[in-house]
Formats: structure tokens, C-alpha cells, sequence
């Protein structure tokens, strides 16, 4: 088997949220467990990319409408990521200093960005004919290529292989006018059924149609998805056949309190006292915390989905009760999500530490040295910021939905190792922020759980054997 994932992130090229950490994990353990694995990405004008070295392996153009779009595929030259990354340039498309946005906001032009790049990507396979057995699509963003092996005349000879689709995120789903059927290829016109989902061309609906099967991030966010999924409810339940879900994995040589580069205590000799404290005594310098009281930290793309909104509120309300909590916050998002949290600092900044930025090694800092981690989510299709906080040894606070539900126990319950809340209210959110407090004064448990949530096997070794079972299923191999 050759598996090709197609996505618009992987880490470390472009990353915004856990889309780049899967697509940068799962093909290097597939690749582990005997699978070859390669992926190919859009290239961005991001400074990871300036950095390497890259060789031309093809040069071909597409047709989008009456234009011809040039492009080309380059290989990874020097790096170890444990897999063959390969990059599809197209000048004037995705040379842009953002995944999906840049400092003037969202592009405008998606629909033609990724008309583009899967044309690109099928185009390259056919005419190198590349010993791919099976595509693996990640997200709405390569949602048409299933449709497009499927109906378009000019990539027909894929018909045949096996196209698989992994949702990581229904909240978005491309869903564009059909004022743009124009700029797709020629396709069988009796099949603009598959492309439609009420009345709009849907990209990841026509995925979820056209391939062969598809999985959610996790198995309660593939049953929320049948009855809550801004419209694609109908859709599931008919296709529900070809749907499965299986929890992510995370990558633990990246994230290993043992040797990660990015933090500045390490685990060593499972002293797991001077790990914790001495990661918290960095945090509370730099940021002019407490080391004796709690901290409650929050990372995440500041979006509805996230609660922070909630959040926010929550916050405002127990800092005016209490000076025994703290908080810190770092994201970055839609500016009415940011605006209460850059106020919070300003009010109270003895208690909440805002940096509104994506910072990957603050993020790992954050994991090592805060007592817990708040997920308020309204929707989490499955969540690795709970799984990084548990390797590194901070108590999740989760909502339980979706992945948050699969992953995290409550600390009440056998062996749980989170604090779980059922309500996106600033009731349930506060209940739950003294809940903390309360278990922060019995240090011996908090020491006691904090160790066990760093014993949970979220590995991907073990996920990766999942795909594989997935793949073999639904292409018929015993
Ligand atoms: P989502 O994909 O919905 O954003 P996940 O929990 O799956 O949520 O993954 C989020 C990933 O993005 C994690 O690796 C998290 O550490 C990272 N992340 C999110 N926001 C930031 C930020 N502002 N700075 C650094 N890392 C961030
Ligand atoms: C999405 C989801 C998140 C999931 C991630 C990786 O962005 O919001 O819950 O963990 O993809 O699958």
C-alpha cells in the first residue's frame, strides 16, 4: 500500500490548529508500521518553507475556466520528517504569507486556490504515474477530489482508486455558489448531484458522496455530526455506511517531556515534582504569576467554536470574587472573541496574562508548567490540546463533547484524570474553576492525578494500526 495525503496543512510547513499536527504525525507512523506514506500541501510563502531545500519533480498547468494555471511539484530535499513531503507551487495562488488568511483577513479567492491545488495534485499522479494505491483527503479543502476521479473525464483513469476522507472539522465545509461552476473541469453534467448540498456546490459534502469511506476525529463527534452538523445532518445518516471514527493520535517524540527542545525543565528520572515546579517557575517569572496558586491556561484559535466567549465571561465573573486563581490565554482569532480577553489583562492583570499570538513554543511551556488547561468547547470533532496537557502532566477542564468526551475522565470517576463539565455556561464554567481551586489545595491528589494523566497512551503506533485496518476494510484486503 501507498497512501498519499492530500491537505492544506501539515506541521512543521504550515500550521494553524491540530489539521497540521495530524497530516505531520499519522503518514511518519503509518510509514513506521510498514504503510508507505507521503503528503502533498500547498506551498506557502511561510518562513518554514524559505528555509529548506526543495527539487522540481514536475512542471504542468491546469485549466480553470479559460485561464491556464501553471504549477509545480517540488520534493523535500533535506529533513527527516519521517515522510516524502512534496509541495504544489502555484505563483500568483498560495505564494502568500498565510494558510488562509494573511494580516488583511481571510482570501477571497478560495474556491479558485483549491480548484487549483487538487487539480494540480491529480494531474501530477496521473502523468508520473506515481505508485499511489490509495488517496487519503483531508478536510473540505480536498473535498472534490473523490468527485473529480469520479466525473471528470480528464482525470478518469483514477476512477479506480480508492479515495478515503478524514473530517476533521464540519463547521467548515466549502460551501460555495454554483455562480462558480464555471471554473471546475469538465465533469459528466448528470453528476452535479454529487457536487450539491442544498442548492450550493458543498466540498465536503460531494467528499463525503464520493469516497469510498469517510472518518470522523472521533467516535461521539461522528453520532453529534448525524444530528447537528449545520446542515450535512440528512447526509450522514444516508452515508452512514462508509463513516467511522477514530480518536487522533499524538505525535510523543515531538511532544515528550522528556527531551522536548522548547521547554525548559525536562522529566528526568521521573522526578516528576522538579519537572512541574521547575516548568512553573519559568512561566510565573515570565509572566508575574503566583507559584502558589493555580494556573488555568487556555490555547486555542479564538473562534465560536472554542467557547472562549463563555470564557471570557466566566473569568470576568470569578476574578471579582476571588484572588486565589490565575489565568493565562493565548490565541488568536476573530477580534470579538480576542477584545475581552485583551480587556481582562487590562483590568486585571495580576490575575489573567493575555498574549493574543500563535506561538508554538509558548504553547509546549504552557502545556509543562500550567495545573490545568480549559477546553470549554462548544463543538470538538476531537482535540489535542487535552491529549498534550495530559502527556505533560496538566489537568484538562474539558465540556464533554465530542473528542473532549472520548479522551478526557473525570477526576471523580475510576481512574479519571480531567475536570468535566457537561453546559457551555458560565455557571458550569465557574462551578468548575472552584472545583479546580479545591483540588489544587490537596496537593498530594492533584500531584497523584496530574502523574496519571501522564500514563495515557494517546499514541499514534497505536492509532496508525487503526488507519491501516480502515484502509484494508474498505479496499477489500484481508
Ligand atoms: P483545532 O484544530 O480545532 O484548532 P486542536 O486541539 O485539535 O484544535 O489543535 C490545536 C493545535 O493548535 C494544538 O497543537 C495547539 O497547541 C495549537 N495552537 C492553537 N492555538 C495556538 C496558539 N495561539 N499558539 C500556539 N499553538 C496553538
Ligand atoms: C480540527 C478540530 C479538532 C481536531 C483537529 C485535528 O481542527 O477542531 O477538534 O483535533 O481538527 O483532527
Amino acid at each position: 500500500m501507498h497512501v498519499l495525503h492530500v491537505s492544506a496543512e501539515c506541521y512543521p510547513a504550515a500550521k494553524t490548529g491540530g489539521l497540521g499536527d495530524v497530516v505531520g504525525a499519522l503518514p511518519k507512523y503509518l510509514n513506521d508500521a510498514g504503510v508507505d506514506a507521503s503528503v502533498i500541501i500547498p506551498k506557502y510563502s511561510l518562513k518554514w518553507f524559505a528555509e529548506q531545500e526543495w527539487e522540481i519533480l514536475f512542471t504542468g498547468q491546469v485549466r480553470m475556466h479559460i485561464w491556464g494555471v501553471p504549477y509545480q511539484v517540488q520534493r523535500l530535499v533535506n529533513g527527516d520528517l519521517g515522510f516524502q513531503l512534496y509541495v504544489v507551487h502555484i505563483p500568483g495562488k498560495f505564494d502568500r504569507a498565510g494558510v488562509y488568511s494573511d494580516q488583511n483577513g481571510y482570501f477571497g479567492d478560495s474556491f479558485e486556490r483549491w480548484i487549483c491545488f487538487q487539480q494540480a495534485v491529480l494531474q501530477w499522479i496521473l502523468l508520473t504515474q506515481l505508485p499511489i494505491t490509495h488517496i487519503h483527503c483531508h478536510d473540505h479543502h480536498t473535498g472534490l477530489i473523490p468527485f473529480m476521479m469520479r466525473y471528470c473525464s480528464i482525470y478518469q483513469d483514477l476512477q479506480g482508486m480508492p479515495s478515503f476522507l478524514t473530517i476533521h472539522n464540519g463547521g467548515y465545509q466549502g460551501r460555495y455558489s454554483w455562480s462558480n461552476n464555471y471554473l471546475l473541469p469538465y465533469y459528466d453534467p448528470y453528476a452535479a448531484g454529487m457536487l450539491d448540498w442544498e442548492n450550493s456546490i458543498n466540498m465536503l459534502g460531494s467528499a463525503i458522496k464520493c469516497c469510498w469511506a469517510f472518518n470522523t476525529v472521533s467516535p461521539s463527534y461522528l453520532e453529534e455530526m448525524k444530528t447537528s452538523s449545520l446542515g450535512l445532518e440528512g447526509l450522514l445518516n444516508l452515508e452512514w455506511m462508509k463513516g467511522s471514527g477514530i480518536v487522533n493520535g499524538i505525535d510523543t517524540e515531538v511532544w515528550d517531556p522528556r527531551t522536548d527542545p522548547m521547554i525548559g525543565v525536562h522529566l528526568k528520572d521521573d522526578d516528576f515534582l522538579s519537572y512541574k515546579r521547575g516548568n512553573k517557575a519559568i512561566l510565573c517569572e515570565r509572566f508575574g504569576l503566583d507559584p502558589g496558586l493555580p494556573i488555568l491556561t487556555f490555547i486555542g484559535r479564538m473562534v465560536h467554536q472554542k467557547g472562549v466567549d463563555v470564557l471570557s465571561d466566566a473569568i470576568w465573573s470569578i476574578v471579582q470574587h476571588t484572588k486565589q486563581i490565575q489565568f493565562v490565554i493565548l490565541g488568536s482569532g476573530e477580534a470579538i472573541y480576542e477584545d475581552p480577553y485583551k480587556s481582562l489583562a487590562h483590568h486585571h492583570g495580576d490575575q489573567v496574562k493575555t498574549i493574543i499570538q500563535y506561538n508554538e513554543a509558548l504553547s509546549h511551556q504552557l502545556y509543562a508548567g500550567s495545573d490545568f488547561l480549559l477546553m470549554p468547547s462548544r463543538e470538538e470533532p476531537c482535540g489535542l490540546n487535552q491529549l498534550y496537557s495530559m502527556r505533560y502532566g496538566t489537568i484538562p477542564m474539558v465540556r464533554r463533547t465530542g473528542g473532549l468526551q472520548d479522551t478526557v475522565i473525570d477526576v471523580d470517576d475510576w481512574q479519571g484524570t480531567g475536570i468535566c463539565f457537561d453546559q457551555l455556561t458560565t455557571g458550569d464554567l465557574i462551578h468548575s474553576f472552584y472545583r479546580a481551586m479545591r483540588l489544587y489545595q490537596h496537593k498530594s491528589r492533584l500531584y497523584s492525578i496530574m502523574q496519571e494523566a501522564m500514563t495515557r497512551d494517546h499514541s499514534w503506533e497505536r492509532v496508525a494500526q487503526d488507519y491501516i485496518a480502515w484502509y484494508k476494510y474498505y479496499m477489500g484486503i484481508e
